[in-house]
């Protein structure tokens, strides 16, 4: 092998990556311990020395993003049904950009009309394409989305793609009218109702996909099935309204797992995904105090929207993955879970909570040996 290859080979970038996220890891304590002796009368150089570090450590990174490289893919889309939940911007705006581009019929679902329409118009510009349609929903009224599924089940014929990448952080102490705490509604639970409202009309495509947009930060997520609906989620207000968003995404990867071996046999697949960290709107609700560290590091290491789509592209339309299904892509790669992704016990016992909580009803529900096993 050569040495180019070698450098850009899965193993040696997966450890890249690993040690860098180590790196800056301990990089951000250190200079959190630093920071602690100097306000103790410590040492000035020691400051100096992190912040040297730190520096380093930000170029490096930037550069390991700017040189991620992208699959390729010549795929049409024409004939085919797509729906990108959340698409009026950010990731969800360039992954319909990419599918109004291929020539698909592509259904912006999302919750601001005038955002929407605007949206529709600038990709209808860029692509030539008309076959691109705005249908509102939205995620924090469980209603919302029935009435969403309605119409698309008695307008169209069959469902090819379903991207589920609308998602929100940091939206407070909420409950909707649903009784659900209001970011895990929208991030996980208006999903999971939506995907089953339409799995009708993804079981009519010839080969279909759902794509799940999850997080890195599924990683951290602490789904206790007793308090999930509670808030605080734990201790102070930021620290639980961040692990309520780590937990919503922990909750969409447990969903697509045990969706995956629900459809097994079918010509459904499911996968989710870590976006990479990107510079869109997602950060507009964390606290004042949070932001401008959040956007010092966003504007230097974070990677564009555009970028931010390619792994849900990737995982829409690869031909490498016609048969793969429950698995985890970052960087348009499979890749290992996490640990919090992996207990399937729990994800069962989700499973079943959600189906109550979103209130569907015996006839919407996804059987529990799946569809070939259960008409067998
Ligand atoms: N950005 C990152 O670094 C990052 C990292 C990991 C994962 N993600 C995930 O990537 C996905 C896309 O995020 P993004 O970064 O592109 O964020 P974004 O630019 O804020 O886009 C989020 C989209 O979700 C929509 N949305 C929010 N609340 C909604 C609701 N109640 N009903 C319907 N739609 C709603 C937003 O609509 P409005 O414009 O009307 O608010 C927007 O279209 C999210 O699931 C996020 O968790 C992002």
């Amino acid at each position: 092998m050569s040495i180019a290859e070698c450098l850009l080979s899965p193993k040696f970038l997966s450890t890249l990556r690993g040690a860098l996220i180590s790196y800056i890891t301990e990089l951000v304590e250190g200079a959190f311990i630093c920071l602690e002796l100097i306000f103790e009368g410590g040492d000035m150089m020691i400051f100096v020395y992190v912040c040297l570090i730190l520096a380093v450590g930000l170029v490096v990174t930037r550069l390991y993003l700017t040189y991620t490289r992208w699959p390729n893919c010549m795929k049409c889309l024409l004939g085919k049904t797509c729906i990108v939940t959340g698409s009026n911007t950010g990731i969800g705006y360039y992954t319909a950009l990419d599918f109004a581009m291929r020539g698909g019929r592509v259904i912006l679902a999302c919750r601001n009309e005038e955002k929407a329409n605007e949206a529709q118009k600038k990709i209808i510009e860029a692509t030539g394409n008309k076959n691109v349609h705005v249908r509102l929903v939205n995620f924090a009224s469980l209603d919302s989305v029935r009435a969403f599924c309605e119409e698309f089940n008695r307008t169209e014929e069959k469902l090819d793609i379903l991207v589920n990448n609308a998602g929100a952080v940091g939206t407070g102490n909420k409950k909707t009218k649903d009784g659900i705490m209001i970011q895990m509604q929208i991030n996980y639970f208006a999903p999971f109702l939506l995907t089953h409202l339409l799995i009708g009309k993804l079981l009519k495509a010839e080969n279909a996909r759902v794509v799940n947009v999850s997080s890195l930060l599924s990683y951290y997520g602490q789904l206790d099935l007793e308090h999930f609906n509670e808030y605080p989620f734990s201790g102070n207000m930021t620290k639980s309204e961040l692990t309520m968003y780590y937990t919503s995404k922990q909750c969409e990867v447990l969903f697509t797992r045990e969706l995956a071996r629900r459809l097994r046999g079918t010509r459904v697949t499911c996968n989710a995904l870590h976006p990479g960290s990107i510079m869109t709107d997602i950060w507009r609700n964390v606290p004042n105090w949070y932001k401008p560290f959040l956007i010092f590091i966003i504007s230097f290491i974070f990677k564009t929207p555009h970028q931010g789509a390619q792994t849900s592209i990737y995982c829409a339309l690869s031909d490498d993955l016609n048969d793969v299904t429950g698995m985890w892509f970052e960087n348009a790669k499979i890749t290992k879970f996490y640990p919090s992704h992996l207990d399937d016990t729990l994800g069962k016992k989700l499973w079943t909570r959600s189906e109550e909580m979103v209130k569907l009803r015996s006839e919407e529900m996804i059987p529990e040996n799946g569809y070939v096993m259960s008409q067998a």
